[in-house]
């Protein structure tokens, strides 16, 4: 079965000194609940993620990049690559944040490359996708999903497919406090699952973990992961608060 996972971008949030006591007071927060199967993933800004994977070794949590520039080394100033996540022995990586795609001008075809540049050294994309207000209002909002998933995904071999999560995001519900209904999130989780029956089988849709993110909290987590097409959550405002992000992991 699909593995269920609870994954915090903490975005650019947190000082040195604040991200030391977050990550140790989930650190110990989760030696005390039942995960059942559910997967925890941690992803703060990079400058903390070894400060992170040391603790993550001794614990029962994963540690994700929020970003890479796709190419192992190179002339990018400012970047880290894929090659310096394995290093670190890194899970996971968001890619194709709304965040990224409005700030930094991100396309479907380079975050291709970033799909193709984590699999490549066996770091699990977090791929993001969602469309923007005007786009649901207008009812375009399943094809905008699907052009999202088809350019940067659908490239993939069923092998290296099966690495991938997904993490259905509407833009309109993040940091909004708006989250989408529970119909509307299962709604669009079911077509991306059929989407990837179409593109590739049944077997493949049924094993791929589909995460749903924005404005998700500890109080409608519970009603949104009871939905049959989606296997947890990407967290951000709720995950920067231990007690409230633990009542989300715990709410499959
Ligand atoms: P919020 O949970 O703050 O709405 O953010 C969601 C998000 O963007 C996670 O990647």
């Amino acid at each position: 079965m699909r593995k269920q996972i609870v994954a915090g971008n903490w975005k650019m949030n947190k000082t040195f000194s604040e991200a030391e006591t977050l990550i140790t007071e989930i650190a110990d927060a989760l030696d005390e609940v039942d995960l059942k199967d559910a997967e925890v993933v941690l992803c703060p800004p990079s400058l903390y993620l070894e400060m992170t994977t040391d603790v993550a070794f001794e614990s029962n949590f994963k540690v994700g990049a929020q970003n890479i520039y796709p190419e192992d080394s190179g002339a990018f100033t400012g970047e880290i690559s894929p090659l310096m996540l394995k290093e670190l022995n890194l899970a996971y990586c968001i890619i194709g944040h709304s965040e990224r795609r409005k700030y930094f001008n991100e396309t479907n075809e380079f975050i291709q490359r970033k799909v193709d540049a984590l699999l490549k050294h066996n770091i699990r994309p977090i791929f993001c996708c969602g469309e923007v207000l005007p786009e649901r209002e207008a009812g375009n909002h399943f094809d905008v999903v699907k052009r999202q998933v088809e350019e940067s995904l659908f490239h993939l071999n069923v092998d290296a497919f099966i690495n991938v999560v997904i993490a259905y995001e509407p833009v309109w519900a993040i940091g909004t406090g708006v989250t989408a209904s529970k119909e509307q999130a299962q709604e669009m989780h079911a077509f991306i699952r059929g989407l990837v029956s179409a593109k590739y089988d049944g077997n493949t849709a049924n094993e791929t973990t589909i995460l749903y993110g924005g404005s998700c909290n500890g109080k409608n987590a519970r009603e949104l992961f009871a939905q049959p097409d989606v296997d947890g959550g990407l967290i951000g405002g709720a995950s920067l608060k231990a007690d409230e992000f633990l009542q989300i992991v715990t709410s499959f």
